[in-house]
This record gives C-alpha cells, structure tokens and sequence, in this order.
C-alpha cells in the first residue's frame, strides 16, 4: 500500500490540468464519492497497526497534496493569460476602443456636394486612367499645349494612356453619353507629375460642376458661385478675375473674401484678403461640337476646384502632404466632425 500510495503522490505532483474541465475531472479521480483516497481509506482499515502511523501520514500527505495542487490550478486558470484552449484570456476587460473619424477630405467633399445638391446638382464619376480625347483633345486643348506635356502627365503605356490631371475629363464623358440639361457635379481624384511639397502633391482630389442648358449666361454662373461661397465659407463677398482655360470661353478665377483683421487673415490671404477658390467659365462652343452638342442651340458654365485647397483654408491646414500621411494625431482631430 505504501508503494500505491508513493506513486500517487508522484502522479499528483505531475499533473497538469489545464482547464477548468480537466481540473474538475481531477478532483473527482481522487476525491469524488468513489475516488482513488475513498478506496485508500478502505484499504487502510487492513492495514497492520505498526505500519498505521507511517501510511496514515502518507495517506494525509496525499490528501492535502490533492487539495492544494487544486486551489493552485484554479487560481492559475481564472486569472491566467491561458484561459482557454485559444490562449485568450476572456476575462481581460477589453482595452478602450478609439473612435474612428472620417478623413477631412471625405469631409468636405461631401459637403460641396451636398450644397450643390441642394439647387439640383447630381453626381456623376469618371474613370482615372483616361485617354488624351477625354483630358485634352475633347476640351479644347490645343495639340502643342504645355500641359499634355510628359512633364505634367503620368502616361501609362505609350501616348493615350494616362493618368486624367483634372476632372473636367469627367464634362466630356458625360456629355458624350447623355444629352442636355445638365446639371453635375464631378468629384474625383487626379493626378500630376510634380514634386511633393507643402503645396503640392502627385495625387490629389478635385470635383468639377457642369450646367448647360438653353440660355445659360454668365450670370447664371456668377449666381450659382456666390450660393457656393455663402454656403461653404459663410462670406458674402466673390470676385471674378479674368483667365484662361483652353474649355471655357471666357474663364475666370473666382475669389472669396475671407477678411482682413487678424494676423491669420493676412497670411492665408497674402495680405490681399482675398482667398482664390476655383477655375471656372462658359463652356467653350467647341467643346459641346466635339461632344456633340449644338452651341447654337445649347450654352454652359463649368468649373472645378481642388478639395485639399478648400480644406486647408476650412481648417487652417498648412501642409497638404498632411491628407496622405495618415497620422492618427492629425486624423483623431476631426473626429467630432461627421
Ligand atoms: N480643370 C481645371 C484645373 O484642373 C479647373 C477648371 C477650371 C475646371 C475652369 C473648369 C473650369 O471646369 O471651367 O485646373
């Protein structure tokens, strides 16, 4: 019997349960109603008297060796890191959840385009890798124009493939497919050929407005970029300076007046304050021809802004290359904004 009673004290010691489960099925194997010690102390009855105190200090030695090498696997299972047969503990209170934001391009994007949608504006997109009719040809752009140049456009393979440099590829797809009225505006992202700085990137977004109509003047654009300018920067006060676009006939730039009072106002203004927000003017009669469209019949205005100007100057954003970074402390600022 001390021999049994010796092997058992080593089985005990080897044991290792590692599950509430296998621990439990332990207890039951030597202290269940029909346990190993249960047998034992059956046994012990026969036992002769002078070897009773030697096995009976056994017996309790393996006894308590049960006892404690029990409470010592529960307490390792419950607050354990191998809780369960994955390895995970489950009873760890899970860790404080950040939460998310949206990019404060996707912001103001939706923004414009909801404000336009509001005076009857629909979306419509266009593919990236673009062709030289859609981005240039179909626009007016003359053969030899500096921008079709390799310096300003990605090609993909061979000369009509390329990466679109705005959205206005966008104006002739559309009109291509449907026919007037339109009424669009034209979100996206494009893409140019020049060197990443504080100002400028490889990659960037812009969104592009088409409306042409019967009778569509200039003033209907000059209106329709004031609501902009009201809605958007809550300024009253637009200006349009003569330019050129090789699509519109005549073009102009638009400024905001943002104001002149604080040291701010002056740095982001150039000390003008005033604030240029987007290309834009009456779509040029060749472009409808070569969609198709009579210029008799049919006039326009167009124009296109870029989304990280109007979002640096809606947050006081110094460095454009700050939209690609994706560093949480520059996105974690504008989680409260949806
Ligand atoms: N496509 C021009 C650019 O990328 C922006 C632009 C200017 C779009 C005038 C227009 C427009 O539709 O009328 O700089």
């Amino acid at each position: 019997m001390k021999d049994k009673i010796e092997g058992l004290l080593a089985k005990v010691k080897e044991a290792a349960p590692n599950s509430a489960e296998e621990i439990e099925k332990f207890r039951i194997e030597f202290l269940g109603r029909k346990g190993l010690l249960k047998d034992l102390a059956a046994e012990f009855k026969a036992v002769p008297n002078e070897q009773k105190r030697e096995i009976g200090q056994l017996l309790n030695r393996l006894k308590t060796d049960v006892q404690e090498k029990i409470e010592t696997l529960k307490s390792a299972v419950s607050s354990g890191p191998a809780a369960d047969a994955s390895g995970e503990d489950m009873t760890r209170p899970h860790g404080q959840e950040l939460p998310g934001a949206r990019h404060p391009i996707s912001i103001v994007r939706s923004e414009i385009l909801d404000i336009f949608s509001r005076i009857g504006f629909t979306v419509a997109e266009g593919p990236e890798i673009e062709d030289d009719w859609h981005v240039f040809s179909g626009l007016n752009f003359p053969p030899e124009h500096p921008a079709r140049d390799m310096q300003d456009t990605f090609f993909v393979e061979g000369d009509d493939r390329l990466l679109r440099t705005h959205t206005s590829s966008v104006q002739v797809r559309e009109m291509e497919k449907k026919d007037p009225p339109f009424r669009i505006v034209m979100p996206g992202r494009v893409f140019r050929n020049e060197a990443v700085s504080a100002r400028s990137h490889c990659a960037f977004h812009q969104i592009e407005g088409l409306y042409i109509d019967k009778d569509v003047s200039f003033a209907d654009l000059k209106q329709t970029l004031l609501y902009f300018a009201q809605e958007f920067f809550g300024k009253a006060k637009i200006r349009l300076r003569p330019s050129y676009f090789p699509f519109t006939e005549p073009s102009a730039e638009m400024d905001v007046y943002w104001g002149l009072e604080t040291e701010t106002d002056y740095r982001i203004t150039k000390g003008t304050g005033w604030l240029e927000v987007l290309g834009c003017g009456m779509v040029d009669p060749n472009v409808l021809k070569a969609s198709g469209i009579d210029p008799e019949v049919y006039s326009g205005f167009a124009f296109g802004m870029g989304i990280e100007r109007i979002t640096m100057l809606r947050y006081q954003i110094g460095d454009l290359r700050m939209f690609f970074e994706n560093d949480m402390r520059f996105l974690s600022q504008f989680t409260s904004v949806s």
